[in-house]
């Protein structure tokens, strides 16, 4: 298959473009790197630097690589950056989508596999959430990748595009020299981690007054390498399906003091830790139903949060070995 990855030099974009080449897929990454970075685009995958909202270079881009399928990942992602500043959230995640999706139509391209969030629900009503709970986004960045979702199905039936919308709930992990990245880092396992390589400053616990067992909010985390495998499953069946959507977890919450426990337990550092207020748009729970997409689509999680936060570990340890070679 001919597949055009957006956000390919993104975290979970870059993991998905790898592993689809690893399957003898051709990938062609489009990325602005605006967030995503360069090396995160493998030897032998090509990058194509372009941004969602320009609708001409896509068209050329679509058309010259006869590409067959689209998985969009390129989008803004941070919660608490969408609060504050929505806008950024409605350009990138609703306005570009839009646009990658009518130069999809232009160029007769009529399967998209499409990031979306945990961040479609909200606040839960009832955990483990299932795909058919109802969506009431808490933050701006949940709201537009419902905002898409919701297109998306009428896209599907006015146009005929066939589509998987995949709510990831929390990605973490890495997979060799891929992991996560972002500048400012604001994600919880970095954040334990930069602890452990830098105990100057205490981890900051957003919250402990939650209505939690232990009162910090609970987590589903799920490896980018399983996120990354659900992504190619949802693609092999994407005629088949027509329309659907996904949620991506494991099914098992932990945590935040729990996530910290296993950082200590893999690394054998102590985790010094502060409370500090919560963060906005955070909900207390999050945890996915995954059985809609194990039984659609035989889909499991491999990697547990101990496997997780080892491989996040030799990522960010070879990262600081290296410091000096990174941008
Ligand atoms: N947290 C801390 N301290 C930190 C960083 C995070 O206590 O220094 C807490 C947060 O308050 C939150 C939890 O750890 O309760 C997880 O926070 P992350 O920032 O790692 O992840 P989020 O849950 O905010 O968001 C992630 C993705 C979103 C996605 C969401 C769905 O970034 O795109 O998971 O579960 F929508």
């Amino acid at each position: 298959m001919n597949i055009l990855v957006t956000g390919g030099a993104g975290y979970v974009g870059s993991v998905c473009a790898a592993e689809l080449v690893r399957r003898k897929h051709r990938v062609i990454t489009y990325d602005n790197l605006s967030a995503g970075v360069r090396r995160a685009v493998l030897p032998g995958i090509a990058l194509v630097e372009g941004d969602i909202a320009d609708r001409k270079k896509l068209e050329r881009v679509l058309r010259q690589h006869h590409i067959e399928v689209v998985m969009h990942f390129a989008a803004s992602a941070l919660v608490d950056e969408s609060i504050r500043n929505p806008s950024l959230f409605y350009r990138n995640n609703v306005s570009g989508t839009l646009v990658l999706l009518d130069a999809m139509l232009a160029t007769g391209i009529k399967r998209l596999v499409f990031s979306s969030s945990a961040a479609v629900y909200g606040e839960p009503t009832q955990v483990p959430i299932t795909e058919d709970h109802p969506t009431a986004p808490i933050n701006a960045y949940g709201e537009t990748k419902l905002v898409i979702e919701r297109a998306l199905a009428w896209y599907h039936r006015a146009y005929g595009l066939n589509c998987v919308a995949l709510r990831y709930f929390n990605a973490a992990g890495a997979v060799g020299t891929l992991g996560e990245n972002h500048r400012p880092e604001t994600h919880l396992v970095p954040r334990i981690l930069d602890v452990v390589f830098d105990a100057r400053q205490p981890f900051q616990i957003y919250g402990d007054d939650y209505p939690t067992p232990d009162g910090t909010c609970v987590r589903d985390f799920v490896h980018v390498r399983d996120i990354a495998r659900a992504h190619i499953l949802a693609m092999r069946k994407l005629a088949k399906l027509g329309l659907a959507v996904y949620n991506i977890g494991h099914g098992r919450g932990y945590s935040i003091r729990e996530v910290v426990q296993t950082v200590e337990a893999v690394t054998g550092a102590k985790v010094p830790i502060v409370t500090a207020p919560r963060r906005p748009g955070d909900p207390a729970v999050l945890v996915a139903s995954p059985e809609k997409i194990g039984r659609e689509l035989g889909w499991k999680p491999k990697e547990d949060l101990t496997r997780i936060v080892r491989s996040a570990w030799l990522y960010h340890r070879q990262k600081r070995l290296q410091k000096g070679n990174h941008p």
